[in-house]
């Protein structure tokens, strides 16, 4: 294990991306493409489905019995097997399968009691869904800063601290594990609840212990680009019996169908009928295929470790670029590859990447509006300047401008990493030649 947190041992071999005979002139002037195909993602199909998994899912749509609560024990039903498999899987009390990771967080803060109206701080750097879930809960996002390696920042949680803050939701953002110790130390001393939306780190650990289990509930999306995917769906995990009984509730198990959550006793709430029903509940072909798929999740973990180790590998003696740290030494998944542009041109490399072949983003561009970037969430700042909205988190706003992603799919072969590393080191290399380019570029992008 090298000092920045990855493990190298997979990526030694001899200068991975080296072997790549790169035409030195960049695509983006001209010069061929290091890559002709597109970049695997999960929009074009490159995802991880054994025949097996389809199978199952055929097995279910075959039952003709799509809906968990028929007339079949909790435990012959394909959701109530998956969450049992899921309890097993994460070492935790209980889990239920939703229809989003959106509606799992939304549940969550619901059925932990806290009050609509509440402030619920969450990082500026995340999916928009995870303030969205806020509002779905009836409350309001307060938005904290991040530091260089894109994590929520707690010293800048407790410079804007105020008591209408009644929970924090970290993110694992990109597959990354936020600083859980600091987190739940700053929230033991506010007296508030922490939940981790884990939607981007399914089966992610941080020393030893798998992201989504250490707040109050965790939440997890099965959408297709995550480590188990049925198009749409998520699940909700906690150890706290009455949150689990009224976020079951809440998702859609009305007359007494509670019960069947608790097969050994009675549910810890009087009754169903004093939470309203949100239909937010998984069915039966998603579970048996999220079932199968839960089945193969290690190898699937082990493709996106070795695909990231290797290319942070290879990229790791480069000077001019930041390779995001973990927290902890192999707290990511490796879903994502984001590297910062310290003197700027973040815009520019990740476009001359695309013309490399390798598709990435620069997660602050203004010409691209990435959902990512909270000045984009307009939803929250009705009438406000993009300017204004970017000095509320002026280091967010800072490195996301300086950073660029690069989505990394379990599907990846060796070959395909070796082609992005050799992009990256092209790209680099012509920025060492010719200063003259970025600096055009990142002007042409306004991002001086
Ligand atoms: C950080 C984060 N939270 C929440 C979600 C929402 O998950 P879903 O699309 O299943 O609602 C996403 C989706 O990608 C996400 O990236």
């Amino acid at each position: 294990m090298a000092d920045n947190g990855v493990d190298h041992s997979a990526a030694n071999r001899q200068l991975p991306g080296a072997r790549i005979a790169a035409d030195a002139r960049l695509a983006l002037d001209g010069g061929n493409p290091v890559r002709q195909e597109p970049w695997p993602t999960y929009d074009r199909g490159a995802v991880c489905v054994h025949p097996d998994d389809e199978q199952a899912a055929l097995r279910a749509i075959r039952s003709h019995l799509y809906f968990r609560y028929d007339c079949r024990p909790a435990d012959e039903t394909e959701c109530g097997q998956f969450e049992a498999e899921l309890c097993r899987y994460f070492d935790c009390e209980h889990a239920l399968a939703t229809s989003s990771g959106t509606t799992a967080l939304a549940l969550a803060i619901m059925a932990a009691g806290i009050e609509p109206g509440s402030l619920i701080a969450c990082p500026g750097f995340t999916f928009a869904a995870t303030p969205s879930a806020i509002m779905l809960a009836g409350c309001t996002p307060f938005l904290v800063d991040i530091d260089e390696n894109l994590h929520l920042d707690v010293a800048d949680l407790r410079s804007r601290w105020t008591p209408q803050v009644k929970a924090i939701m970290v993110v694992h953002m990109r597959g990354f594990a936020a600083d859980m110790a600091a987190l739940i130390r700053f929230a033991d001393e506010m007296g508030v609840p922490v939940f981790e939306d884990a939607v981007p780190a399914l089966g992610a650990e941080l020393d030893g212990r798998k992201l989504g289990t250490f707040g109050l509930a965790g939440a997890f999306s099965t959408q297709s680009d995550k480590a188990l995917n049925s198009g749409e769906g998520g699940f909700l995990l906690t150890d706290d019996s009455a949150l689990f009984a009224r976020a079951t509730v809440l998702s859609g198990a009305y007359e007494g169908r509670l019960r069947r959550h608790f097969p050994n006793g009675d549910p810890p709430i009087a009754t169903d009928l004093d939470l309203p029903l949100l239909s937010f509940r998984m069915d039966e072909i998603r579970a048996a295929l999220l079932r199968a798929e839960l089945d193969r999740l290690p190898v699937r973990l082990a493709a996106f470790r070795r695909n990231y180790d290797y290319v942070a590998s290879a990229l790791a003696d480069i000077a001019g670029i930041h390779i995001r740290r973990p927290v902890a030494p192999g707290a990511y998944l490796g879903e994502a590859f984001i590297f910062l542009v310290p003197t700027g041109g973040a815009e520019w490399f990740a476009r001359a990447l695309c013309h490399e072949g390798i598709e990435a983003r620069n997660l602050g561009s203004d010409a691209d509006r990435n959902i990512r970037a909270f000045w984009n969430w307009r939803f929250m700042f009705r009438g406000m300047e993009t300017s204004a909205i970017k000095e509320l988190l002026p280091n967010a706003t800072r490195y996301l401008q300086r950073a660029v992603d690069i989505p990394l799919s379990s599907t990846l072969s060796l070959a395909d990493c070796d082609q992005l590393v050799a992009a990256v080191r092209k790209i680099i290399g012509a920025l060492a030649q010719a200063p003259a380019v970025i600096d055009e570029g990142s002007a042409r992008a306004g991002l001086r």
